[in-house]
């Protein structure tokens, strides 16, 4: 009995360091892709009141693996008028998730899932949705657009960041 409880704790000894070395990267800040400004298109090519469909390609990185060309998700970029700023929405629609899409004909951003509609400044014109469509953070580098790329949860009045 003796003899077994001190080769449990000789074993301890020599395993717990182990698990420690694994478990260091844990202790790491994550690195991810997505919330890091990232190049999506080139700012001529965002026309007015024709927005356009574009994915944000990153660096995921987590506690142990490093990938580079990820896409981390994708957004609509939408010019109101010449020389107006360029905006980003989320593909994303905030009530269960589907993809919105851009509707030429009707100049609205609508959702095949349960018919929510959003305007060209990403508010929810009808359907279930409970909130506008969630703008993103853009920026301008050299005439080249870039996007903080996030996602939110949805079925909530609120725009909470998940991730
Ligand atoms: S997921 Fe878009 S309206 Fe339901």
């Amino acid at each position: 009995m003796l003899t077994a409880g001190i080769g449990a704790l000789v074993g301890a000894i020599a395993v717990i360091p182990g698990l420690g070395l694994l478990a260091a990267p844990l202790r790491r800040a994550i690195v991810r892709g997505a919330g890091q400004p990232l190049r999506v298109a080139a700012e001529q090519d965002v026309k007015p009141q024709k927005p356009i469909r574009v994915t944000a390609v990153g660096e995921v990185q987590d506690a142990w693996l490093r990938l580079d060309h990820v896409t981390v998700g994708s957004c609509w970029l939408v010019r109101a008028t010449e020389g107006a700023p360029i905006r980003a929405f989320s593909t994303i629609c905030p009530h269960l998730g589907c993809g919105v899409d851009w509707n030429d004909k009707t100049g609205k951003f609508d959702c095949p899932c349960h018919a929510s509609s959003f305007d060209l400044e990403g508010r929810c014109l009808s359907g279930p949705s409970p909130r506008g469509l969630d703008e993103l953070e853009v920026s301008l580098d050299t005439h080249e657009v870039l996007v903080r790329y996030r996602r939110f949860r949805t079925g909530s009045p609120k725009k909470e960041p998940i991730g």
